[in-house]
């Protein structure tokens, strides 16, 4: 019996931990706060310019992508019944919080914004006040991701499943997106 449990235990503790990008999302239950919510903070030249970096950059407008004629044509191609911007399909890599229970979804969170700052860096209604953000230990616990593994991280998303991926080349693309703390740059 007690074997029998520890099976279960195990096999609970697999399923959990090997799911999808899209599961790995939904199995955090913090709130989603939205892009403009962290550039409070993430803006100044001090900060390091997070959020222009951000906003600049092609995640930002991800989702605006899935509006376009060309998006469109991949999503009648590949037979989606609904435009690109509908299709979970194609919003799974090009933006987040669109799948999830509306009570997460915190009131400037912009579906929009596509792939933003807690796509990556997960939810963060539970981390982004700044007694909890100054400890990096008490923002990790609250649901702050730090993916440590960029390569890993990137090709979730950057990879053949991409209708238009050509190819991914990490530190290339890292360099285009870069957003290190001023104090970290060496
Ligand atoms: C009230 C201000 C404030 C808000 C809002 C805020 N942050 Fe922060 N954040 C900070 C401060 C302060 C630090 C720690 C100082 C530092 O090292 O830059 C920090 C650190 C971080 C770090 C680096 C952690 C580390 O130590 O390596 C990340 C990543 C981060 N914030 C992401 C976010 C995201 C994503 C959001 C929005 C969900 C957000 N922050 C909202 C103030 C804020
Ligand atoms: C949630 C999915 C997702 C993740 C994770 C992700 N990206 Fe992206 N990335 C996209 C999408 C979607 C686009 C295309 C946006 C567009 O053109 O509308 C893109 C575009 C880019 C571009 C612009 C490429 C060009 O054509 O100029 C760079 C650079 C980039 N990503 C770097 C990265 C790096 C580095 C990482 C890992 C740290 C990463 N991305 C993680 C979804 C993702
Ligand atoms: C495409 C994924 C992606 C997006 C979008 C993204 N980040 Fe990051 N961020 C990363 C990665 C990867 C790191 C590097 C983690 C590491 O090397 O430890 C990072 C590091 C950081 C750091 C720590 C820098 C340091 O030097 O320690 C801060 C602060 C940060 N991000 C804030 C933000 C904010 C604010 C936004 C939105 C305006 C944002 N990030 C958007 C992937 C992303
Ligand atoms: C596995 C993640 C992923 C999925 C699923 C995905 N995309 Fe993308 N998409 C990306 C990335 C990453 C890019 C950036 C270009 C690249 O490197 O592939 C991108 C770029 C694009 C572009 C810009 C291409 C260009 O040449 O300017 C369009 C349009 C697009 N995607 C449409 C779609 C449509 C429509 C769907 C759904 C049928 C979809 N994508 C599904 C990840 C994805």
């Amino acid at each position: 019996m007690k074997s029998l449990f520890l099976f279960f235990t195990v096999c609970m503790v697999t399923f959990f931990t090997s799911g999808s990008f899209a599961q790995d999302s939904l199995a955090k239950k913090h709130g989603f706060v939205g892009a403009d919510v962290c550039g409070m903070c993430h803006k100044s030249e001090k900060a390091g310019k997070q959020f222009d970096i951000w906003k600049s950059s092609k995640h930002s407008t991800a989702y605006q992508t899935l509006l376009s004629d060309k998006a469109n044509e991949i999503a009648t191609k590949k037979g989606l019944k609904v435009p690109a911007a509908q299709a979970p399909e194609c919003l799974k890599c090009h933006a987040s919080g669109y799948d999830s229970d509306s009570t997460l979804i915190g009131k400037k969170y912009k579906v929009e914004n596509g792939v933003q700052c807690e796509t990556c860096h997960g939810a963060g209604a539970d981390y982004k006040d700044i007694k909890i953000m100054k400890v990096k230990e008490d923002a990790i616990k609250n649901g702050l991701v730090l993916p440590a593994d960029k390569e890993k991280f990137c090709v979730k998303c950057h990879n053949a499943e991409s209708p238009s991926f050509v190819s991914f080349n990490c530190e290339e693309y890292w360099a285009k997106i870069k957003h290190t703390k001023p104090s970290e740059i060496k």
